[in-house]
């Protein structure tokens, strides 16, 4: 167990102004008073774990990773539960994942123990920044935002000897705003969110960086997100720029994208493969390619899409609009299959069904 050190000595926000952030935190807007921190240099290894003030962090100009991009991140929630405890969801795989990460930007791996130990010593800290729900279709929660960075001053291209892993939480609502209601994607076909042999099954700031532009694209085209298709063929679905993706099929089938190492191993793409088969539903990871939703579409074979993420929860998928055409759903209402997965999903994180397959860590 790592105990970190308590420095409280922050101003901390007022209880009303706290209390009107609670009743409209947006998405990533707001952040609460504290931040777990622990230092590694590669003499010591990690030590240090200490919860501070929330507020800038000094670095050097020279710190590798204003430079070279040597950073990873997690993104993963605290939700309040109806007797006021405070719970977060399958937290092992984001450490496993943060590993892995970890593993492929060169940067030391942090132990399971103390990765769940500062998500667990931030959320205790600044427990009245965990919003409560007030109806079951309220997906508000503490989004916990754990980052990794190399922080030596050094301009040469190697792995960096100091690093600072950090945990900040922000009070949130849905991602895409509002009621969860269809979106619009947009395909890129000019660029690409990751190669074979590249990073993007890592969660590290560079992938996200990589997809900005083709998300602005998408904003540029009236939608809130950009698919990405494989950067070898150009002809099969990958991702979104923040998000995985699931193809619904009449016949019960429910499709994704088979993990590579050019796409993310979303812990929420995973639960739902899960929750879909003990729901019945058959589903399926293989290859997708665009020609399949696009003809699936327009027969009727495929009936929904929605993006999956911890962000994202499940939001359906409107229409993907593509340079050429548009591949349509339904877009005023969310899919069948899509809300009772959402429905099935948000029930057992915010503790109103039966915790059967041991998915949720009391903070
Ligand atoms: C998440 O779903 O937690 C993500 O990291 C996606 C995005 C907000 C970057």
């Amino acid at each position: 167990m790592t105990s970190f050190d308590l420095r409280k000595h922050s101003q901390p926000t007022s209880d009303a102004v706290r209390d009107a952030i609670l009743a409209k935190p947006g998405f990533g807007d707001y952040f609460s008073d504290h931040m777990a921190h622990v230092r590694y240099t590669t003499e010591q290894g990690w030590h240090g774990a200490e919860v501070v003030p929330y507020g800038p962090l000094s670095l050097d100009p020279a710190a590798a990773v204003l430079h070279y991009a040597q950073e990873i991140f997690e993104g993963i929630k605290a939700y309040r539960h109806a007797d006021g405890s405070v719970w977060t969801f399958r937290p092992e795989k984001n450490a496993e994942r943060f590993k892995k990460s970890a593993r492929r930007l060169a940067l030391p791996e942090l132990d399971t123990e103390t990765f769940l130990d500062s998500l667990r010593a931030l959320v205790r800290t600044d427990a009245a920044w965990v919003p409560t729900p007030t109806s079951d279709a309220d997906e508000c929660s503490l989004y916990l935002r754990p980052f990794m960075i190399a922080s030596e001053k050094f301009l040469g291209v190697r792995p960096s000897h100091e690093v600072d892993y950090y945990v900040i939480a922000s009070p949130a609502a849905a991602y895409f705003g509002g009621e969860v209601k269809p979106v619009s994607i947009w395909l890129s076909q000019t660029y690409n969110r990751a190669a074979p042999g590249g990073t993007g099954f890592a969660k590290c700031g560079g992938n996200y960086a990589a997809s900005m532009l083709a998300q602005s694209e998408a904003a540029a085209n009236g939608c809130a997100q950009v698919a990405f298709l494989d950067a070898v063929e150009h002809k099969y679905l990958e991702e979104l720029g923040g998000m995985n993706l699931f193809l619904v099929y009449k016949d019960g089938r429910i499709v994704t994208p088979s993990l590579s190492d050019s796409i993310l191993d979303g812990v929420t793409r995973s639960s739902l493969l899960q929750l879909a088969r003990e729901s019945g539903y058959t589903p399926e990871e293989r290859r997708v390619s665009i020609d399949e939703w696009r003809e699936g579409a327009a027969s009727g074979e495929i009936t929904e899409a929605f993006a999956c993420g911890t962000a994202a929860v499940i939001t359906p998928i409107g229409e993907l609009v593509t340079p050429d055409d548009r591949i349509k759903h339904d877009t005023d209402a969310t899919g069948p299959v899509a809300s009772a997965l959402r429905k099935q999903l948000l029930d057992l994180q915010y503790g109103r069904v039966e915790d059967t397959n041991g998915w949720l860590t009391r903070l």
